[in-house]
């Protein structure tokens, strides 16, 4: 049996319904999601976050007057079977014109102001008095951070103070990237030849996830990292252990051997670790141990990932510029004790 039109009708109605209330249920669930501009956690990101809604709300309102309009003409002007065509007639109508000219023109002006307006707010030209600026280099694939006042130089994990202005110095060492942490805001590209920059203030301690948002070659989407909003007492611990240079090597064991042939391998001229080399093409290791990831936040720093790194990083990481390095067996195990020890 044919179903009526109205049964047809009904069912398509339910249809809408459903697919509506799947899309709501989506957007609730996104909120447990670990990148997610639907719930920001800083000045900037609530700002953008709000200039969204606003958008949403023109944008709803178009598609409502779209909808009413084209289900007008459907039940108007639809023509059954056996029925004659309606008869159309092209004539000017001034007041139409103008109405559907200075409306969208209106919709542009109320959706321009307050974007142009955000873009200004969200981008001072100066740091903020008393901010904390931190310089952020982008590198084919992992990132640099750097805390000018205090000198301590870190990898894909950057901590911050929570309700406190940040000032993000963003720097490229070769191409575009883009510095994104979707709970904070952003994106900024970072571009090579010029420094742009990135203000906010974190309003919720957490952790927030990061990544790169610019196509950058092979492991662009393993240029990941991590944005830690600490509490003022855990960034001062944090901070306090960072400028600890970390004990030398035991007289003997495993960190001792470990140690030896870092020394000796060419590691040392792309890693620094303080007292030991004063490689700058790579991640800072002083502080290695104190990290929870490694390679570009792409996995957990465990003693078995860093050896699985250190055996053959491009296969974990397309394209990495690290050389794959030629130690196996006990002499490995001593290199990961080592490079594990650095607290
Ligand atoms: Cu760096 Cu994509």
């Amino acid at each position: 049996m044919i179903p009526s039109r109205a049964a047809r009708r009904t069912i398509a109605m339910i249809r809408a319904a459903a697919a509506i209330g799947a899309a709501a249920c989506l957007i609730g669930c996104a909120h447990d999601l670990p990148m997610n501009t639907l719930a920001p956690k800083s000045d900037l990101a609530e700002w953008i976050y709000r200039l969204f809604l606003q958008l949403t709300a023109w944008d709803a309102l178009i598609f409502a007057i779209v909808l009413v309009a084209t289900a007008l003409a459907l039940f108007r002007f639809s023509t059954r079977v056996g029925e004659a065509a309606p008869s159309m007639s092209a004539r000017s109508d001034l007041a139409l014109e103008v109405a559907w000219t200075v409306g969208p023109a209106l919709v542009l002006l109320f959706i321009s102001i307050p974007t142009v307006a955000l873009i200004f707010r969200s981008q001072p030209a100066q740091a903020p008095a008393g901010a904390m600026v931190i310089d952020v280099t982008a590198h084919q694939w992992w990132w640099e951070f750097r805390y000018p006042a205090t000198g301590i130089t870190t990898a894909n994990e950057l901590h911050i103070p929570v309700a406190t202005q940040i000032r993000l110095e963003l720097k490229s060492a070769d191409v575009i990237h883009s510095f994104w942490v979707p709970a904070l805001g952003g994106k900024r590209d970072v571009v090579p030849g010029q420094i742009n920059h990135l203000t906010l203030q974190a309003r919720d301690d957490g952790v927030y996830f990061g990544q790169c948002g610019e196509f950058c070659g092979l492991s662009h989407a393993n240029m990941r990292f991590r944005v830690f909003v600490d509490s003022p007492q855990q960034f001062a611990r944090w901070q306090q252990d960072q400028l600890v240079k970390p004990p030398g090597p035991p007289p003997s064991g495993p960190i001792a051997d470990g140690a030896e042939i870092f020394a000796s391998s060419p590691c040392t001229t792309c890693h620094t670790i303080a007292g030991v080399s004063k490689g700058v093409l790579a991640p800072n290791l002083t502080h290695f141990a104190s990290r929870t990831t490694l390679a570009g936040g792409i996995m957990p720093n465990t003693a078995d990932n860093l050896a699985r790194w250190i055996e053959n990083p491009s296969r974990l990481k397309p394209g990495a510029q690290m050389p794959a390095l030629q130690v196996r067996g006990k002499s490995l195990d001593d290199l990961v004790a080592y490079i594990e020890s650095l607290k």
